[in-house]
């Protein structure tokens, strides 16, 4: 089954209690949620009191995408505020491993993204103390942006070392998702589909969840 993970970022800011709504009463499963610093990606999104209002309002887990440098100092902080899903990023992590504890022991289920230059083969090592991985399909930083092709290939090989695992470790993919290209993802092994403005610049968003979550 796929799963869908609308991204806010897309929605109207004025009104998140209606993208809130919207995500609740849809068939998405969880809500993906955009943090940036302006630093490990050149814009800024939203922060902690923002996340904790979203988290009083949504009735399904909070998937929370850290585009954040040395996310270890505010990993408690993310956790008080709800999130249910960590994400970080490989390349602002030094010491990964002890992140990924950080995580579980704060009763959160870590997960790690990798930019589009990452190779795959830089999960090896942690693969299996992972929930899911994500992997960038755009550079990270901005939404509606243009579907790097190249990661067609990528998802493939992670979901060949997955299975090497013996363990059930999700594929998110995130970044330019539209309804033309979900298809080849999900075949070559995405499990998770993130989309912001293909949900949210539609004229029917609940529609276009319902036709993103019947790719399989
Ligand atoms: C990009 C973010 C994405 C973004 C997706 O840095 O991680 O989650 O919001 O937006 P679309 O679907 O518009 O590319
Ligand atoms: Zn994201």
């Amino acid at each position: 089954m796929t799963l869908v993970a609308p991204s806010l970022l897309a929605a109207d800011f004025l009104h998140l209690d209606e993208a809130c709504k919207l995500v609740n009463e849809s068939e998405a499963d969880w809500f993906h949620l955009d943090i940036m610093d302006g630093r490990f990606v050149p814009n800024i999104s939203f922060g902690i009191p923002v996340i904790e209002y979203i988290k009083k309002a949504a009735k399904k887990p909070c998937d929370v995408h850290l585009m954040i440098e040395e996310p270890e100092k505010l990993t408690p902080a993310f956790g008080k505020a709800g999130a249910d899903i960590l994400i970080v990023h490989l390349e602002t992590c030094r010491n990964l491993h002890s992140n990924i504890q950080q995580i579980r022991s704060l009763g959160m289920k870590p997960a790690v993204a990798i930019n589009p230059h990452t190779p795959v083969e830089s999960l090896k090592d942690i693969l299996e103390d992972l929930y899911h991985v994500l992997i960038m399909t755009v550079n990270p930083g901005f939404g509606g942006q243009q579907f790097i092709t190249h990661s067609i290939g990528k998802v493939k090989e992670m979901r060949e070392m997955i299975r090497r695992t013996g363990k059930e470790i999700l594929i998110e993919v995130d970044g330019g998702i539209t309804l033309e290209n979900a298809p080849a993802l999900v075949e070559a092994g995405a499990d998770v589909l993130v989309a912001g403005s293909t949900i949210f610049r539609s004229a029917d968003p609940a529609k276009t969840i319902r036709s993103l979550k019947a790719i399989a």
